[in-house]
């Protein structure tokens, strides 16, 4: 099979297009009604719950960020699987919504019947039509990122990300948070970003460097802070999942408290530094020192300037609206893990123990 007959390489390929698509329906925002994006969902609710597994939990987190910046509300993030078997807490004025590329992931599923029945109104974000996620929830969006048939999920996770942001622009505007002009000023940004993006997919150079000098390495930490956490987390599931990696994804801040003692000469490490504000930049700067002089190999993809080092290699990525800048990362990542996989002869598309979607609990029997 050519490297071009892969769905992995061509759905990441796809993202640009698929943006382009929710930027010409984001223009709906700007209409009276919303444009029947999300209809009158999340007016009078006072709290956001996101359930989801997998990459779609990473976009979750990234909706977390999102709702409480733009929509000043509340919003908390489950694992679909956890929030099963949680405690059972009424779930008045919250909106659950129900993230997921299948619409039939089980465990998705059982957790938003589960807040429904505990007094959430539900939304389903998913990218299949008719899916069973859309018939059980109140309210759908369909993400239109058309099929994806790699099973690690990329153009998906790029339509979920847009999505959540989408969806934070609606509460913030029908909860009176978010003044038309910069409701005007985020759209504009997120038209500008399908271009970023097919910019970023196309300087590959940075990309198959650092995949040939991962290609013996066992292990790889990925550091992220702020909006760049979650895309911490799923370029770091993407390279678990294709290249059978074991990478870890990092809070920036959370990294000093215990994972830096893994930083040695044989452990190379991968910070993500949006454009933060100065004191957040910074920081992580700090961090990114520390690494450097722990002796770990270092490779940084960066939105601000820095000063390339020795024992750090440093990429710069285009500069974009600090709540859609993630996007770019995650780009880079996902090109890595389909490049680390190519290159150890891994079938990337139909990675060992997985499946598109789960659709049943485990076996108990042993
Ligand atoms: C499976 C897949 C993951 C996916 C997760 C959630 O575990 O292997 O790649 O992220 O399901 O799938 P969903 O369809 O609910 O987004």
């Amino acid at each position: 099979m050519s490297l071009f007959e892969h769905h992995m390489l061509k759905e990441i390929m796809e993202q640009p297009a698929v943006l382009a698509a929710l930027v010409e329906r984001s223009k709906g925002l700007l209409e009276g009604d919303g444009g029947g994006l999300f209809s009158g969902e999340g007016a009078s609710c006072e709290r956001i719950l996101f359930l989801a597994c997998g990459t779609s939990y990473h976009a979750s987190l990234a909706g977390k960020w999102m709702i409480e910046a733009l929509a000043g509300l509340p919003c908390q993030v489950e694992y679909a699987h956890e929030y099963r078997m949680s405690a059972r807490l009424p779930l008045e004025h919250c909106l659950a919504v129900g993230l997921s590329q299948s619409g039939e992931t089980r465990d998705s599923l059982e957790a938003m019947q589960k807040a429904r029945e505990a007094g959430a109104r539900t939304l389903a974000i998913c990218n299949v039509e008719n899916s069973t996620a859309t018939r059980l929830a109140h309210a759908a969006f369909l993400l239109g990122a058309g099929p994806e048939k790699a099973i690690a999920s990329t153009k998906v996770f790029a339509a979920q990300f847009a999505a959540v942001f989408l969806l934070a622009l609606h509460l913030g505007v029908v909860r009176g948070r978010l003044p038309r002009e910069w409701l005007e000023k985020h759209l504009q940004a997120f038209a500008a970003l399908p271009d970023k993006m097919r910019q970023v997919l196309e300087e590959g150079g940075f990309v198959q460097e650092m995949a040939l000098a991962l290609r013996e390495a066992g292990h790889l930490l990925v550091i992220g802070k702020g909006p760049a956490y979650p895309i911490a987390l799923e370029g770091a599931l993407k390279l678990k999942e294709t290249a059978y990696l074991h990478a870890e994804g990092f809070a920036g801040g959370e990294f000093r408290h215990g994972p830096m003692a893994l930083v040695e000469p044989r452990i190379p490490s991968l910070m993500l530094m949006p454009s933060l504000p100065q004191e957040g930049f910074e920081l992580m700067k700090g961090t990114l020192g520390e690494i450097r002089r722990s002796g770990g190999p270092l490779w940084v993809l960066t939105q601000k300037p820095l000063e390339p080092g020795e024992g750090m290699r440093v990429h710069t990525l285009p500069e974009a609206d600090l709540f859609l800048s993630p996007l770019l990362f995650v780009a880079p990542l996902q090109l890595l893990a389909y490049r680390l996989a190519c290159g150890r002869g891994l079938n990337v598309d139909s990675p060992r123990a997985l499946c598109k979607a789960v659709t049943s609990d485990p076996q108990g029997s042993l």
